[in-house]
């Protein structure tokens, strides 16, 4: 970038930035751009962008333009300028670095560079979150005006943009993959379950045929027995294929809508592992979208499937309208849980089920609460808002 003269000039610097910045995807380049536009413009020796990680209570230093860069890790609530910028949203603006008691000389001294001025922006993204701070060094002549702060503001705003696009885009892809196993895990299990209720009935099925033709001619009532007991399987099979289509696609939901798929999914598994499954209060509801409501249905269903797995006595299944709200209700009187720590372990535990709920609210645009004590059983609420030019006409 040429030497920054006058107003125009950095104007026109800016626009410079910002339209090559439009046709750069790669964060860390993009950070680098604007730490080095903050040096050239603000006239100053160096410029660090540190980025907050929530996860372990840091700022770190991500980009660094005239300097070597090594990175600097400092805790959130700590003393140093950039942590209290990241905590206060307040620019700092530094004369004199020695002088100044909020100085912490430590990383200079490690460094062996020596800090005179000091300008410190916070780096917002566009919901006003803190996503890290600019942090301009020594200006080369003189100190620190307003104006500069101004720059440094515009140019922390750029730097905001940027890392919430990539943070976006990160959920993005995490999100992609999460759908992308459960729908990994939902073929897995309907191949699992074609497997052991039809697969094996028809093999099976045709064994028996065989043995009752071979006995027919000599021993027709014992042929009758064994045809009879097919029969009990077939039938059995069948009884299985239905609910694997229920789960699949039920048509009750397609005709009725929520409430009638909550009776209906209730009449169904009542008295499954012994556990009473009954409809709640099921009244009739503006009908949503058919995916919406498909995803609404899902939780319903596992829901109740974890209530029965884990120890229900008894689940009531609710479907109904309340301030213009479509609720979706699971309760249960089951051992209940701690869902924080179940929260917490759960990429390691392998379980599916609480994360289906969890995306399909999402994909749905609904609310989810999930209210468990242990020993005191346990409620999913979904609450799906009417979007008035999404819902289905009737
Ligand atoms: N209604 C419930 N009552 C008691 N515990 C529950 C209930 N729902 C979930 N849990 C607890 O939360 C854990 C996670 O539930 P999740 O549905 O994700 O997995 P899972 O039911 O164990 O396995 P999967 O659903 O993958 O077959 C369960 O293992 C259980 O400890
Ligand atoms: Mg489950």
């Amino acid at each position: 970038m040429p030497a920054v003269r006058n107003d125009a000039d950095v104007l026109r610097a800016l626009l410079t930035l910002q339209r090559d910045l439009a046709l750069e995807v790669h964060l860390d380049r993009i950070l680098e751009r604007v730490a080095a536009a903050a040096c050239d413009l603000i006239r100053a020796e160096r410029a660090t962008i540190y980025v907050v990680d929530g996860d372990r209570g840091e700022l770190w230093s991500r980009v660094m333009s005239g300097g070597e860069m090594s990175e600097i890790r400092l805790p959130l609530d700590g003393r140093s300028l950039a942590a209290t910028v990241a905590r206060t949203g307040q620019t700092i603006v530094i004369d004199d670095a020695y002088g100044d008691e909020r100085f912490n000389p430590e990383v200079d001294a490690r460094s062996g560079y020596r800090t005179r001025t000091l300008l410190v922006a916070a780096v917002d993204d566009r919901e006003g979150n803190r996503a890290g701070v600019l942090q301009v060094v020594n200006k080369r002549d003189g100190q620190f005006a307003d104006a500069d702060g101004e720059l440094a503001a515009s140019l922390a705003y750029t730097a905001g943009i940027a890392l919430e696009h990539a943070r976006l885009h990160g959920e993005l892809r995490e999100e992609r993959l999460r759908v992308v196993r459960i729908a990994e895990e939902t073929r897995h299990r309907l191949a699992r379950d074609l497997h052991d209720t039809i697969a094996q009935t028809l093999a099976n099925g045709a064994v028996s045929v065989e043995v009752a033709a071979r006995r027919a001619p000599q021993d027709m009532p014992a042929a009758l027995v064994e045809l009879d007991a097919l029969r009990a399987k077939l039938l059995a099979a069948h009884r299985g294929l239905r609910d694997i289509l229920f789960n699949l696609r039920p048509v009750v939901l397609e005709n009725g809508g929520l409430a009638e798929a909550a009776k209906a999914l209730a009449h169904r598994l009542d008295g499954t592992s012994g556990v009473r499954v009954e409809p709640g209060r099921t009244e009739a509801l503006t009908r949503l979208r058919p995916e919406v409501e498909a995803g609404a249905f899902q939780i319903m269903q596992e829901a109740t499937n974890n209530a029965i797995k884990h120890g229900a006595k008894r689940v009531t299944l609710h479907a109904y309208e309340k301030d213009g709200e479509t609720i979706v209700r699971v309760e249960d009187d089951g051992a209940g849980f701690d869902v924080a720590s179940v929260v917490q372990h759960y990429a390691q535990s392998g379980s599916l089920g609480l994360l289906q709920i969890r995306e399909s609210a999402r994909m749905i645009g609904a609310q989810l609460m999930l209210e468990s004590t242990p020993g005191r059983g346990t409620r999913v609420i979904v609450g799906i808002p009417h979007v008035p030019d999404e819902a289905a006409t009737a």
